[in-house]
């Protein structure tokens, strides 16, 4: 089958992640970018335009004109990536898929649950797939720890604890005003959650992408720390699942001295689960009477199932850009079985799914109203 096509909203110069994207397409060397609005500014989006070789009658300057000419076009793309600020994931998704074109979206989906009911309800009656890109799912070993537990190696989960640090928005978040306002921190264009949405929904969708545990209830306390911003920029809440198990989740992006340091415990009736983003090509899994064990990436006792995503061999190490590429290897394979006729469920394929992203968007308005009401239980729908 030939290869996909691809555009991208987002990405433009100066821009973090949509780089990362294009180089994690690139990776698995199945799909070209052939079309974009790269950036919010003019200037910017044809810089975009003439760096990344795309054609100008395809360089287009709004996302809602892309979607009406890639829709109409015989040689349209397969799928759009959408890279923005958050404010933006919601209508542009939208106007792809009625389109009937499918969509990789960055987290969180959106700001409200509304709106991500909207985008389900979209990708349905138009029969597109939709992959949200929540990266750290895609490393190898979050697809070990999730055959560990499916294969029932720690037993029945009892409890999580998540933690994910960050300080390089530090500075930013203390002399915020209102010509220095990072999008993060801007209720205009991040919704009601900062950390607890940029941050948080990486714990909460990691959790259940790996033990498949539903929240069913939480409570929360939102902080805002040393600034004139009225976000949240750190986070603690309790949870507690569908199977009686519970959880511990801290998030923070004033914790001075961690740069990306998502940290998970599983800990089950049989074993615990341990995984270190920073450190992603190892897994520790301690079972219960037994010393701790290293699980390294790339070795010959690893399931099937993670060693389908292994690149190169252990001790080369593999990070941010392949775990993209395996979400983006997932999304692919779905994207070519749809072409050829087959029928595909979005859950076979390893990709988090929109359902994940509809999850995310409930977790963090749920720990907004739970904080708000003085940190008080609330029971979490989806
Ligand atoms: N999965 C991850 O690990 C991860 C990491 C970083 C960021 N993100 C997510 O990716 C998204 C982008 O984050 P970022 O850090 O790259 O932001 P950024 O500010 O660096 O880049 C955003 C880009 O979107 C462009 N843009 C804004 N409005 C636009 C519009 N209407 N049309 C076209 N382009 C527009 C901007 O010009 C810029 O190029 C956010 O949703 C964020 O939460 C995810």
């Amino acid at each position: 089958m030939e290869r996909l096509r691809y555009g991208m909203i987002g990405g433009g110069p100066g821009a973090f992640i949509g780089a990362v994207h294009r180089a994690a397409v690139r990776l698995n060397d199945e799909a070209d970018l052939v079309c974009g609005c790269f950036s919010g500014d003019s200037e910017k989006r044809r810089q975009a335009g003439e760096e990344l070789r795309i054609d100008p009658s395809r360089n287009y300057s709004s996302y809602e004109e892309m979607a009406k000419q890639e829709g109409a076009r015989e040689d349209g793309i397969d799928w759009v990536t959408i890279v923005t600020p958050n404010l933006v994931h919601a209508p542009a998704a939208k106007l792809f898929l009625e389109q009937g074109i499918n969509v990789a979206c960055e987290k969180p989906l959106c700001l409200t649950v509304d709106e991500a009911l909207g985008l389900q309800k979209a990708a349905r009656e138009n029969g597109c797939l939709f992959a949200v890109t929540y990266t750290y799912t895609g490393h190898v070993m979050a697809r070990e720890a999730r055959q560990l537990v499916r294969d029932g190696v720690i037993g029945d989960i009892r409890m999580v604890m998540g933690e994910y640090p960050q300080d390089w928005l530090l500075d930013t978040l203390e002399t915020i005003s209102e010509d220095n306002m990072p999008w993060r921190a801007d209720p205009k264009l991040s919704g009601r959650g900062a950390a607890v949405a940029d941050l948080g929904t990486h714990i909460e969708n990691w959790v259940n992408y790996v033990t498949g545990l539903k929240i069913d209830s939480l409570a929360c306390n939102l902080d805002v720390f040393g600034q004139g911003g009225t976000l949240d920029n750190n986070v603690e809440a309790l949870v507690k699942f569908d199977n009686g198990a519970t959880g511990i989740y801290w998030t923070s992006q004033v914790a001075i001295g961690f740069d990306n340091a998502l940290k998970i415990r599983i800990f089950g009736e049989k074993g615990t689960i341990e995984f270190v983003q920073e450190e992603n090509n190892y897994l520790k899994v301690s079972l219960r009477g037994e010393p701790p064990r290293i699980y390294s990436r790339g070795s010959g006792y690893l399931t099937p199932e993670a060693t389908k995503y292994v690149r190169v061999p252990t001790g080369h190490p593999e990070g941010l850009t392949e775990a993209f590429a395996n979400i983006y290897k997932d999304f692919a394979q779905a994207l070519f079985d749809k072409k050829a006729g087959k029928d595909v469920n979005e859950n076979d394929y390893g990709y988090p799914t929109l359902e994940m992203g509809l999850a995310g968007v409930e977790f963090f308005n749920k720990c907004v109203d739970s904080s708000e009401a003085g940190a008080t239980w609330v029971k979490v729908e989806y």
